[in-house]
């Protein structure tokens, strides 16, 4: 018996579904049927049909707790009732209408949605709304094409901003380029990715290297005068790349000084995934020009936000812009219920709170596990890199996929990312309890010990 397996502490709360088919089934129809898609996760693929809160549940009934949110997108809970409530009472009112009429909707979310942001800057005013990280992406850097008359970007290596044209051309991540002519103009700057800093550098030391690599890509790789910097404020899909405090204000000052807008990715920050703060990029003190939301805003619900100023916002006057989608009376009743949540459970505290107890247990894996190079993060974004020797550091992408394996066998969902697949990726809803907290390090020391 396996000692943290969470079906031996609880009995499943839920029946097998009866509409649910065998998983080979399941498996063989999208591999006939589906484009390749990424996955299935596992070696044994894994189907899940029921979320409840941090829980979901396989076709069998098995209950997991969910520490990878379907990507950092499931925020307030799977199937929250005040969500759930909030979506139907819209969608029995009226489902669907077009931004070319007036609904009360829009401009309310608009507005509290611009309020948050204004605590990572002040003149934050004016949203659109969108369907998607990668569509929310694309638009911000139109705008910042409009508002600067520049088209040179700069982005980070290692990051991920999306599978649009413009946004995969600002991922820096060989295994989501496709072969393909991007739109031009996107230059990369070294990511502040600490712990694979050059030996005998301390890590203020290197956060001013990357600085200083970010000054020097404008110099050489641009025409000076840039449109924007794209970045996270902790990477995702990348490893959970946290910089250090220094980085991201010694980079603001490169940009402006280039005439350029900091365009802050919170599709994974945001939300308050990392804790107490609704944007990541608070944590680094710097005034963000543009943020772009995803993922955890709808809590699964489609939608994808722009935030920026007035006057920003403005470059686009005069020609249209417009998304089906975006803006709709559901899409606002969906990310409004959201915020209601976050409010009321007080959830953006509770990610600082339970994922700082975890980041604790987790840090102690890494003094304790010879594969445990570091474990970081900040709230409920944490990664684990799991890397053959620590001398040597060589990522060790066999032993998490391993691990995923090992770890759903137990009854814990867990990802993996970063530019060798050997980082595990923590993320999640922020309705985790202290005890889920405990049950994900427990489980993850419980597999390290028997690799
Ligand atoms: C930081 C970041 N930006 C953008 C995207 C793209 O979002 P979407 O998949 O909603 O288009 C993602 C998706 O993982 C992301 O992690």
């Amino acid at each position: 018996m396996k000692k943290t397996a969470i079906a031996e502490k609880e009995k499943p709360d839920t029946k097998p579904q009866a509409q649910a088919f065998a998983t080979e089934a399941v498996a063989a129809l999208r591999e006939k049927h589906v484009m390749p898609l990424p996955g299935p996760m596992y070696s044994k693929p894994l189907q899940i049909v029921k979320g409840r809160g941090q829980f979901v549940f396989d076709e069998k009934g098995r209950k997991y707790l969910d520490a990878f949110a379907g990507v950092a997108t499931v925020s307030i809970g799977h199937c929250h009732p005040h969500w759930l409530a909030k979506i139907e009472e819209q969608m029995r009112e009226y489902f669907h209408t077009t931004a070319l009429y007036l609904h009360p909707s829009l401009g309310i979310f608009a507005k509290r949605l611009a309020d948050k942001a204004k605590a990572a800057n002040p003149d934050m005013d004016v949203c659109f709304f969108t369907n998607s990280g990668s569509e929310a992406n694309e638009l911000a850097a139109m705008i910042a094409k409009n508002y600067t008359g520049s088209h040179e970007f700069i982005a980070l290596r290692h990051a991920y901003h999306g599978r649009t044209m413009m946004a995969m051309a600002l991922t820096g991540q060989s295994s989501w380029r496709h072969s393909m002519p991007y739109p031009f103009g996107v230059s990369f700057a070294k990511a502040n990715y600490s712990y694979r800093r050059p030996s005998g550098m301390t890590p203020k030391q290197f956060a001013a290297l990357c600085v200083e690599d970010l000054e020097d890509t404008i110099k050489t790789s641009t025409s000076g005068k840039i449109a924007a910097f794209f970045a996270e404020p902790i990477n995702g899909v990348g490893g959970v790349i946290t910089p250090e405090p220094e980085y991201f204000p010694g980079a603001y000052a490169a940009v402006k000084k280039a005439g350029g807008l900091f365009i802050a990715d919170e599709v994974q920050t945001g939300v308050g995934r990392t804790g107490n703060d609704f944007f990541g990029i608070q944590k680094w003190k710097v005034k963000p020009d543009i943020i772009t939301m995803a993922k955890g805003l709808g809590n699964g619900y489609p939608i994808g936000a722009v935030i920026t100023t007035r006057k920003i916002a403005d470059a686009i006057k005069g020609k249209s812009h417009y998304n089906t989608f975006g803006g709709s009376p559901v899409q606002m009743a969906a990310a409004g219920a959201v915020l209601d949540v976050l409010e009321s459970e007080r959830l953006p505290e509770n990610a600082a709170k339970i994922g700082g107890h975890l980041l604790a247990r987790l840090k102690k894996l890494e003094e304790n596990s010879p594969f445990v190079g570091e474990a970081r993060g900040m709230g409920l974004m944490l990664g684990v890199e799991l890397v053959k020797d620590k001398g040597s550091k060589e990522p060790a992408p066999e032993l998490a996929a391993k691990m995923l394996d090992m770890t759903k066998d137990r009854g814990l969902l867990i990802g993996k990312g970063g530019i060798s697949g050997n980082v595990l990726r923590i993320k999640p809803p922020l309705c985790l309890t202290k005890a889920d907290a405990d049950f994900v390090a427990d489980t993850l020391a419980e597999c390290l010990g028997a690799l």
